[in-house]
């Protein structure tokens, strides 16, 4: 039996119609920016593999380091006990976001650090004796997959089957730079009834909803809002982090800084499963009692785990290189030069880009939808070209890992031009 025949028997595949989706590509090696599948057949990672993949598969710089601490210390609890990488990461993180963060609290993914940071705003609250109920979040949100994470992303879509055990959740439209000013409003005035905890966003790109982009100067003024407010804000960065907006992090295109910040993905080089939700003093301090009930009463088994903290400071390691600078600008020059080129050209409705992050959004003649059958097309087309790209629908997007060449950048908008021109409608 092959590998896929072996699969389809027993693996249940994340975000997959099991019984219309095509048969998955069986990758059996992968080695910097490339796949490599059961005939020798090579794909380019155009994706980083759900944007993990930062800086390439099997760089020996960061597996260096997970053999290293493997030597050491594999695994140890972190309620009671620590180890030396779970606080050099903490350190380093601290010192490579902007200032003010002085907390870092860990968990194993995006959605658990989105989890996470939405318990310490319910709990901030409830410790200082004020408990607030509402949070605010933007239409097209997407922060994961566990229950608080999904009560604040975007209704009546991926999630419909569990909506009626979410949490309330107010939302703002979608902010277009046209509608800044009535998104602006409209969180002044539901801001003003006191009753919100806090507001969570994806930073300058939702990655679900299609790579909708929107502009830095928006998040400056909603958080001065939620500051006047007193509202905790939320930076769900675990997409937007490590480069991807061409900065570390969307928030350094910012003036002000938020109290939360989610991140992950990137974060161990897409080698080992990492969360972290990094806060200021003040939100920590609230947690400090006599009473052990005010604590923060969350933790996970694989918590702090020393090989991926161990992978995070050497992905850490490699993102301080002027390589990888280099390589990041590289990267948003050359999305910038086809972007270019293309505009004006083909079927399209949209084209977007914010540093490595370039979308192109096809006119399908209707609302744009994740369930778009260009999709199907279009993975037919890049797979058999050697391209692990995976649209969102009707809009195809490209975040490659940073040592992806030029020529290897090349052959991506080549064959994405080939679709546009040929198969997109
Ligand atoms: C903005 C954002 N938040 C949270 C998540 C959830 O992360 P994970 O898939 O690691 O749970 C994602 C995943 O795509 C994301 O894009």
């Amino acid at each position: 039996m092959s590998l896929v025949e072996r699969d389809k028997k027993v693996v249940w595949h994340p975000f997959t119609q099991a019984q219309t989706e095509r048969d998955p590509l069986p990758i059996v090696k992968a080695e910097g920016s490339l796949l490599y599948d059961e005939e020798g057949k090579s794909y380019i990672d155009c994706n980083s593999s759900w944007w993990v993949n930062v800086h390439g598969h099997g760089h020996p710089h960061i597996r260096k380091a997970i053999n290293e601490q493997f030597k050491e210390i594999d695994h140890i609890v972190l309620a009671g006990a620590t180890h030396p990488k779970v606080v050099e990461l903490a350190e380093r993180i601290v010192d490579t976001l902007p200032t003010g963060y002085s907390r870092v609290f860990y968990s194993d993914n995006g959605s658990t650090a989105v989890e996470v940071a939405i318990k310490m705003v319910m709990q901030y609250w409830f410790n200082k004796g004020t408990p607030k109920k509402r949070f605010l979040a933007l239409e097209g949100a997407y922060h994961g997959d566990t229950f608080g994470a999904m009560s604040l992303g975007q209704r009546g879509y991926f999630n419909k089957p569990f909506e009626d055990f979410f949490f309330q959740a107010d939302y703002l439209p979608f902010p277009s730079q046209e509608n800044e000013e009535k998104c602006l409003q409209q969180a002044d005035k539901l801001f003003s009834t006191g009753e919100f905890a806090g507001v969570i966003v994806e930073p300058l790109v939702q990655g679900s909803a299609g790579m909708q982009m929107y502009r830095p100067e928006f998040l400056n003024k909603l958080m001065k809002i939620a500051k006047s407010h007193e509202v905790l804000f939320i930076f769900d960065e675990v997409m937007t982090g490590w480069g991807r907006t061409g900065e570390m992090f969307a928030m350094n295109h910012c003036d002000a800084t938020p109290d939360i910040v989610c991140l992950s993905k990137g974060i161990t080089g897409g080698t080992l499963p990492l969360g972290l939700t990094v806060t200021k003093e003040p939100i920590f301090e609230a947690f400090l009692d006599e009473d052990k009930m005010k604590a923060l009463l969350h933790g996970h088994s694989y918590t702090g785990n020393p090989l991926a903290c161990a992978a995070a400071c050497a992905t850490l390691d490699l993102f301080e290189t002027e390589e990888s600078k280099s390589n990041i600008q590289r990267i948003c020059d050359q999305h910038e030069a086809f972007v270019n080129k293309i505009k004006g050209k083909y079927n399209l409705r949209d084209l977007r880009q914010c540093g490595t992050i370039l979308a192109i959004e096809i006119e399908i003649g209707e609302g744009s939808s994740y369930f778009s059958n260009v999709r199907e097309k279009a993975i037919e087309h890049f797979y058999g070209n050697g391209m692990l790209l995976r649209p969102l629908g009707n809009v195809l997007f490209l975040n490659p890992p940073y040592c992806t060449t030029n020529e290897q950048l090349e052959y991506c908008y080549e064959k994405i031009e080939e679709f546009l021109k040929e198969k997109a409608v």
